[in-house]
């Protein structure tokens, strides 16, 4: 079968076509367009797996938004590996990117910190997130406690921040007729060196 890449899958720059499917699926998907599975590995090697949203396609990494100490963060530090999934079912398509993660914990997740809703910015700070909760009203009251607090201009917490991505492999999926999808693998040994793309078996 021809390996050529054209329609959807043409380009030179993944992160240019993983753009142009991201606003392709905003225009379709009835909500988060950006919801993506993010999988991690405890330090017993056993996965773990749950929804975060995608917030920046930068020129060469994926950047998404998170609790440190949750489940989630603990395992990012520990491993420096990530594999994350995007889904879109109005589209038919998937982009998985895997690879090694840094956290993003300066200017950058400052600001974006600082465009949420002030709810959100408290929420952060009230949420143990991942660690056992006592009521759902004991969380309330941490909230009301620390809005009171910290007033209506939060700082972003230590243990809040980004996670950036910068994978060695991209795989472009899209359904096609009888389950005979098309598939790309984008992969290279290291961020500093070329891509190599395979077209692979549905
Ligand atoms: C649509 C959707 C978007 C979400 N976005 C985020 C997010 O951006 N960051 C985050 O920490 N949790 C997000 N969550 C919650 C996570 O799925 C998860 O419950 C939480 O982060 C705790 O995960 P952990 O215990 O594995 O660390 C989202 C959940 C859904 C369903």
């Amino acid at each position: 079968m021809d390996s050529a890449r054209d329609g959807i899958f043409a380009g030179d720059d993944p992160f240019e076509i993983a753009r142009t499917w991201m606003s392709e699926a905003a225009r379709t998907e009835p909500t988060d367009p950006n919801a993506m599975a993010l999988a991690t590995v405890d330090p017993e090697g056993m996965p773990n797996v749950r929804v975060v949203l995608l917030k920046e396609i930068e020129a060469d990494a994926v950047v998404f938004y998170t609790n440190y100490d949750s489940a989630k963060g603990r395992e990012l530090i520990a491993s420096g590996k990530a594999a994350i999934n995007l889904h879109w079912k109005t589209l038919g398509r998937q982009v998985r990117m895997r690879g090694p993660v840094v956290k993003e914990d300066g200017p950058q997740a400052d600001a974006y910190y600082r465009s949420r809703a002030v709810g959100s910015r408290i929420g952060a700070w009230a949420s143990e997130q991942s660690r056992p909760l006592a009521s759902r009203a004991a969380l309330m009251e941490r909230v009301e406690t620390l809005g009171a607090e910290l007033g209506d201009d939060p700082a972003r917490p230590s243990f809040w921040g980004g996670f950036r991505l910068c994978p060695l492999e991209i795989e472009f999926w899209a359904d096609g007729e009888f389950r005979l999808h098309d598939r790309f693998r984008w992969s290279r040994p290291s961020a500093d060196t070329g891509w190599k793309i395979q077209r692979l078996n549905p």
